[in-house]
């Protein structure tokens, strides 16, 4: 795992929509790397789905973020692109719906790279559930998921 981690310079947040759940991410981990010193790191964030291309995030993302002090108001949804398997060296889904799709969007090479989130920060098999179609508390546990995901991997990265 430290090997794994200790050559990681550029992070890729995947969920379905990139609206809610991995631009969350995305802004929690950058957020976060630059208050560890690990800022160096690139941080992006796409969808397997194309619907909402261009768009910012959810306004309720957006909101539950600025509540915590992270910005990511300036955000764009994007697609997946063929490109992101070797820009990034680490893929990492929010659930595993999407780490079927991302990894059968893969070169066979690149499949070492994708990971469930939960799963490679916090050993826990468990999915970080899309709160689109729910209410309010689903964006405060998702943000609380991937802020104590975050903190796990970036004290596994610093050590
Ligand atoms: P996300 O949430 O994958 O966390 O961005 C979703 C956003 C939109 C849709 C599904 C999930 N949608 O079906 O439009």
């Amino acid at each position: 795992m430290a090997g794994l981690l200790r050559g990681t310079n550029a992070i890729l947040f995947v969920c379905l929509g990139n609206i809610c759940r991995s631009p969350m991410a995305e802004g929690i981990f950058r957020t976060m790397a630059q208050q560890n010193g690990l800022g160096e790191i690139h941080v992006d964030s796409a969808g397997t789905g194309d619907w909402h291309i261009g768009k910012p995030p959810d306004r309720r993302a957006i909101a539950k973020a600025a509540e915590h002090g992270v910005d990511i108001s300036g955000l764009r949804a994007r697609q997946l692109a063929a490109g992101d398997f070797d820009r990034f060296d680490l893929i990492l889904t929010m659930d595993s719906a999407n780490f079927d799709n991302v990894t059968a969007a893969a070169p066979a090479t690149r499949h070492d790279r994708i990971h469930r989130f939960m799963q490679l920060a916090l050993d826990r098999t468990e999915d970080v559930p899309d709160p689109y179609y729910g209410g309010p508390e689903g964006f405060e546990q998702v943000y609380r998921m991937l802020t104590e995901a975050s903190a796990a991997l970036q004290a596994r990265m610093a050590g």
